[in-house]
């Protein structure tokens, strides 16, 4: 039977004189011609497609209680789907492809996840990778992500995740590379190349799928969510830059976000997904909507009942819908009744299946599961350890070091104590998703290692991460996270006295528990716990050295904690091999050379504290302070630590600034010369950073703006003559119509080892 019918479609089409493989076979494989072009292909492969195959391949969703196997191996087989996620075992992959390839036009599915930092291997968090300046490193990173991805089957990451946040209640602050969008737009691309390497059709890469667009780190009040609302100079200048630099990297999907921006959801946001993004910006690849986004426009206020949802997020350009199957429920009705056209869904249907072309699937849709399966998914073989290690110290900054306590020396008796000392779950940080706990080299283990025949190691846990028995509810609500001593604080911090009272120095092991630095974990409180906090005053009665090493996924409020630590060593939530790496910093095998990328608040009265803020005409000015100025009166002004900051175990200094010009010419460009010294006596590695200020403009500019850095090491004694070109597009910014453009005057030209310790020169654009 089917033999006749497609050998009647062949004569039909020789007479028509196509020689389309489509029309050949209609109910066949949708699999190119040899040279066949992806235009052309997606074109004919659409002209086979039904509506409600059309439709199918918008619907993304994960395996669970809402779609179990089962039921979704038959939609599947239907043709009723898109793609996968959260199955993330190649086992599990090849069922659902199989049942994609007994589907009437055989049109591979594609398997996402959320490799955010890392996948087998997990690396540290965003703020820890962008923390380490090193663009190579970070590349690095992703590449093994995707590489271990890859191998798993998976095609597509919801990374990189480049909101630009000035808010640290935002519990996901840890995701992303920090406040300032220069820097956060280098991050975007070095982790795009790393994911993508030289192309998709490269062995052992994923696609990146870049979000949350737009401006997700912006919620009010740093509460998950919540709306956004913003000048548009403000946009363009200060939040759109990381996703418009990962799009121009290459990332194939833009992940849209669950806010709304100055009243209209993102999700519904034709000027966001269209003009700006794909009119502007030219973008051509995919958009999917965040977890239930469509679904939430009715909670937004913007749609009356999940067909008006539909109708506003199609419009506006969401091609794929995550999670629910809103739109194979509505969009046939909406086109029946002419309130979307064809062309509505065609255009996401195309992005879709131009995805899934540049992912390889149509040449090969197991393509992604050639060779063995791993007989062991979490086998040791399959991690990277080594380049975990490198990773994570990279990214790790020193706060403070009072009389070099830091480097311990690996002699005596050393203390470790805290909850965060041995947690495994914790030190791999939160989207962590493929990676497991058992894997992970606590603190007490990296020291442990670093220490045994040498020094003499205790340890005890002293405190709970939190006993406020509310976040402990919602610290395990999914799984068991956190693991509470149930006895008497008092008790745990009296048997951590006993072992910090025979130990030379205490390290103590504090912060927050990875699942207070995630998402839907925003807080009001900047505090390490208030049952940390006991354990630190009793640890520092003793009168013995006090070294904090911090785990958390925000910039806290380390007023107090910095008036009793001798030192501080911020580690973030460093992942797989987080406690060699730490170990590696404290006993000094490693010079730490990490830097800030957000701002430290003294406290969070100060929130939203960023670097690149504007003068106001009264700025507050310590040395002359005045009264009525822009200023608290109940605390200074400025941050507990600046943007860019961060010590190593020796000096640097920076001369004076020289300008080969104190003109500039457009077109032209003039270089900023400074030389840089490690005065101390250890090699180590700094970060150089150049900013600029526009004196003035049209509109008021920042008072500083990071415009490019160098990552030097130095041996002790040595110089080097560091050199920044400063070209007119390094001073173009966004004016009151938008218009990208430099203005002619003066600016000053700041450089130094972070955004508060600079020298100053300036010049003048002619
Ligand atoms: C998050 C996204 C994530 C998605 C899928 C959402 O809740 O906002 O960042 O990629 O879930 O896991």
């Amino acid at each position: 039977m089917k033999r006749n019918a497609i050998s009647q479609i062949c004569w039909f089409s020789l007479l028509l004189g196509l020689n389309s493989p489509y029309l050949l076979a209609a109910e066949g494989p949708a699999v190119p011609a040899p040279g066949q072009s992806k235009d052309a292909f997606i074109r004919e492969l659409m002209q086979r497609m039904t509506l409600d195959e059309k439709i199918g391949q918008l619907r993304l969703v994960s395996v669970g209680p809402d779609h179990p196997k089962p039921v979704l191996l038959e939609e599947i087989a239907a043709g009723t789907t898109g793609a996968v996620f959260n199955t993330v075992v190649r086992p599990g992959i090849r069922d659902l492809q199989d049942a994609a390839m007994r589907s009437r036009l055989k049109i591979p599915l594609f398997f996402a996840y959320d490799v955010v930092h890392g996948h087998r291997t997990v690396f540290p968090i965003g703020l820890g990778l962008a923390a380490s300046w090193d663009m190579a490193a970070i590349t690095e990173s992703a590449r093994i992500s995707a590489l271990e991805a890859s191998a798993d089957g998976l095609n597509l990451t919801y990374s990189p995740t480049v909101d630009i946040a000035r808010d640290p209640r935002w519990g996901r602050v840890s995701e992303g590379f920090g406040e300032d969008a220069w820097l956060t737009s280098k991050v975007a691309a070095a982790v795009v190349k790393g994911y993508q390497g030289k192309g998709l059709d490269q062995p052992q890469t994923i696609m990146a799928g870049v979000k949350h667009f737009a401006l997700y780190g912006a919620g009010e009040g740093g509460r998950d969510y919540n709306t956004v609302d913003m000048s548009p100079q403000r946009m363009y200048q200060d939040y759109l830059p990381p996703y418009r630099a990962a799009i121009d990297a290459g990332a194939g999907a833009v992940m849209v976000s669950l806010n709304s921006i100055n009243g209209v959801p993102a999700t519904a946001n034709k000027w966001l997904l269209q003009d700006l993004l794909r009119g502007q910006w030219g973008y051509r690849g995919m958009t999917l909507s965040d977890h239930g986004a469509v679904k939430e426009l009715i909670k937004h206020g913007v749609a009356a009942d999940e067909r008006q949802a539909v109708k506003l997020s199609i419009k506006a350009g969401v091609d794929m819908n995550m999670n629910d199957d809103l739109y194979g429920k509505h969009l046939p009705e909406l086109l029946k009744a002419g309130e979307i056209s064809q062309s509505d869904i065609d255009n996401a249907c195309r992005d879709v299946l131009a995805a899934k072309w540049d992912m390889g699937l149509f040449k090969d849709p197991y393509r992604y599961l050639q060779g063995a399966d791993p007989v062991d998914t979490d086998a040791e073989s399959r991690l990277h350890r080594d380049a975990a290690r490198e990773v994570a110290r990279k990214g790790m900054v020193l706060l403070k070091n009072k009389d070099d306590v830091l480097p311990l020396k690996r002699e005596g008796t050393i203390a470790l104590i805290g909850p965060l000392a041995d947690s495994k779950r914790d030190v791999m940080g939160s989207w962590s998703a493929a990676g497991k706990a058992f894997q992970a080299v606590t603190l007490l283990e990296g020291m442990r290692h670093a220490t045994r025949g040498k020094a003499q190691l205790l340890y005890a846990k002293g405190a709970n991460v939190t006993n406020n028995p509310d976040i402990i509810k919602y610290l395990n609500e999914y799984n068991t996270d956190v693991d509470i001593d149930p006895r008497d604080p008092k008790v745990v911090i009296a048997e951590a006295l006993e072992v910090a009272k025979k130990a030379d120095v205490i390290v103590a092991a504090v912060g927050e528990a990875q699942g207070m630095a995630h998402e839907a974990s925003s807080k009001t409180n900047l505090h390490i716990s208030f049952s940390q906090i006991e354990l630190l005053k009793a640890l520092k009665a003793t009168g013995k050295p006090l070294v904090l090493v911090l785990m958390n996924g925000r910039p806290l409020d380390l007023s107090w904690e910095d008036g009793i630590a001798d030192a501080i060593l911020e580690t973030w939530f460093s992942g797989t091999e987080g406690g060699n790496a730490i170990a590696d910093v404290l006993f000094g095998d490693y010079n730490p050379s990490g830097k800030l990328t957000m701002t430290f608040p003294r406290s969070v009265g100060q929130v939203p504290i960023y670097y690149n803020h504007l003068n106001t005409g009264r700025p507050f000015d310590h040395e002359h302070p005045n009264k009525y100025t822009s200023r608290y009166f109940d605390s200074a002004n400025g941050p507990q630590y600046p943007f860019g900051y961060g010590l190593s175990y020796t000096r640097f200094s920076v001369s004076d600034i020289q300008l080969s010009s104190a003109k500039l010419r457009k077109g032209d460009s003039l270089t900023a010369k400074v030389t840089v010294k490690n005065t101390g006596k250890r090699a180590g590695e700094t970060v150089v950073q150049l900013y600029l200020h526009d004196v003035a403009a049209s509109i008021s500019r920042p008072v500083k703006e990071l415009k490019g850095y160098r990552k030097l090491m130095l041996k002790p004694g040595e110089s080097k003559v560091v050199e920044f070109p400063i070209r007119e597009e390094d001073l173009r910014f966004y004016d009151s119509s938008l218009r990208y453009a430099s203005e002619p005057g003066d600016f000053k030209v700041y450089i130094g080892l972070d955004s508060d310790d600079v020298k100053e020169q300036q010049f003048t654009l002619l």
